[in-house]
């Protein structure tokens, strides 16, 4: 088989700050609400912090000299706000401005695409103390920040992405609470997605203000779930997920309004809706697995989420590439027309460094292979995909599950911060340079 895709479509790998970055105390840097839920207990696994991470504050050279290696032409990393405006409002940190002038120059200067993410979850922790984004000031607070970042940056970045994942954000900090700050409240969630919507239209503005205007979008996680069986119940559990937990960001954002049947009580203001709107240059998807629901009246939302056959990653999603194809498929009729970028796809596995010094991770090389097989059925079948990031550059911080899940095509030695391409590397670059045979 060989794995062909056209000439301009975009190859390149991500990564968020907390999650590579390390040196949270150096730079000028304050406190994010990660930083503090580290440090409390049982939040996240082994009670891991990024203190360190990836090292990439101090390695950046270093890595992009592996991603030319690689081939990549794109790098999607986040601007930690915290190094921007540590105090979440006030004074503008030059040392964090210039950390990230460097950043880009030096992609620039390797000939690599840089796409910089305004918010992928490390809110300063003074703002957390103000109410987080259950706050709207916080939403302010972030217009301010991402001026200063669109000032400041906008010659070097090649595409902006607002918001990674707001339903992460919202359901998974805020009602799951998984992720920091780690609350249980719907009433608070419901703020918060409002919130976020809000301050992705309030950034796309600030990004509109610029004389060179560069291409602006968003990263959702979406759902579309498959119903587990056909009776009407589980056909409705999907419905309802759909309006739940995609359409709320979604249709906002693309049609101007909330889905009416939430019955929810959004704190919309005047003026609200049409910012939310505006309409964006590209969508961002982020994919890795797919759900399945039966319906389930003792839970609160009406359905709950059941096993499945498939073959698991080493974190237990399940690996199915279609579903990547069905969120594709709907998102590109709920938005015809507008580009899609895949900003994230890939998997966990129990790499090691075996006897010969390398990391033959067989298992992530079948994962994109897989989903990469969708990715070209979708451009095949019309759907407007200009290109994919796989997830990550180089192992790190997984959030919840700490340094024990790996996702790079780059493994990191967290005790020596030792960079080894991994097979999934070599993988990646064969696809880039067209020529994938396998
Ligand atoms: C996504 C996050 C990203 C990473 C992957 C595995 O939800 O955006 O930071 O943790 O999952």
């Amino acid at each position: 088989m060989k794995l062909e895709f056209p000439e301009d479509f975009l190859w390149g790998s991500a990564t968020a700050s907390y999650q590579v970055e390390g040196a949270t105390d150096e730079g000028g840097r304050k406190p994010s609400i990660w930083d503090v839920f580290c440090s409390e207990e049982n939040r996240v696994a082994n009670g891991d912090t990024g203190e360190i991470a990836a090292d990439q504050y101090h390695r950046y050279a270093e890595d992009i000299v592996i991603m030319r290696e690689l081939g990549l032409q794109a790098y999607r990393f986040s601007i930690a706000w915290p190094r921007i405006i540590p105090e979440g409002v006030g004074e503008v940190n030059e040392e964090g401005v210039t950390y990230y002038r460097n950043l880009m120059l030096a992609l620039r200067k390797a000939g690599i695409k840089v796409v910089a993410t305004l918010y992928h979850w490390d809110l300063p922790y003074s703002l957390e103390l103000r109410g987080g984004w259950r706050s709207r000031d916080t939403v302010e607070a972030f217009r301010t920040y991402a001026r200063v970042c669109v000032e400041r940056f906008n010659d070097l970045v090649d595409q902006w992405i607002t918001i990674n994942e707001p339903w992460c954000i919202s359901y998974l900090s805020h009602l799951i609470g998984e992720h920091a700050p780690g609350h249980q409240s719907l009433e608070e969630t419901v703020k918060v997605i409002h919130h976020i919507n809000l301050a992705h239209g309030m950034a796309l503005a600030e990004c509109r203000t610029q004389e060179i205007r560069k291409p602006v979008g968003i990263s959702w996680n979406l759902f579309v779930p498959r119903n587990a069986t056909r009776r009407s119940e589980d056909m409705e559990a999907a419905r309802k997920s759909l309006i739940r937990e995609s359409r709320v960001f979604t249709d906002p954002v693309l049609h101007g309004t909330y889905p009416s049947e939430l019955g929810w009580q959004f704190p919309i203001e005047p003026g609200d809706m049409d910012i939310i709107s505006q309409p964006m240059d590209f969508i961002g998807v982020n994919y890795y697995q797919e759900t399945v629901l039966a319906a389930d009246m003792q839970q609160e939302s009406g359905y709950r989420v059941v096993p499945t056959w498939q073959p698991t990653t080493s974190q237990n999603w399940a690996i199915n590439q279609y579903g990547l194809y069905r969120v594709l498929e709907w998102i590109a009729k709920e938005a015809p027309g507008i580009p899609l970028y895949i900003t994230e796809n890939g998997c966990a596995s129990d790499d090691v460094i075996d006897p010969d010094g390398r990391v033959h991770d067989r298992d992530r090389i079948e994962y994109l292979i897989k989903h990469l097989e969708v990715v070209k059925q979708a451009i095949e079948d019309g759907i407007p995909l200009k290109g994919y990031y796989q997830w990550s550059f180089i192992d790190n911080f997984e959030w919840a599950w700490g340094y024990e899940k790996r996702f790079g095509i780059v493994y990191c030695d967290y005790k020596s911060l030792q960079r080894i391409i991994k097979d999934s590397g070599y993988f990646m670059r064969d696809i880039i340079s067209g020529f994938c045979e396998y």
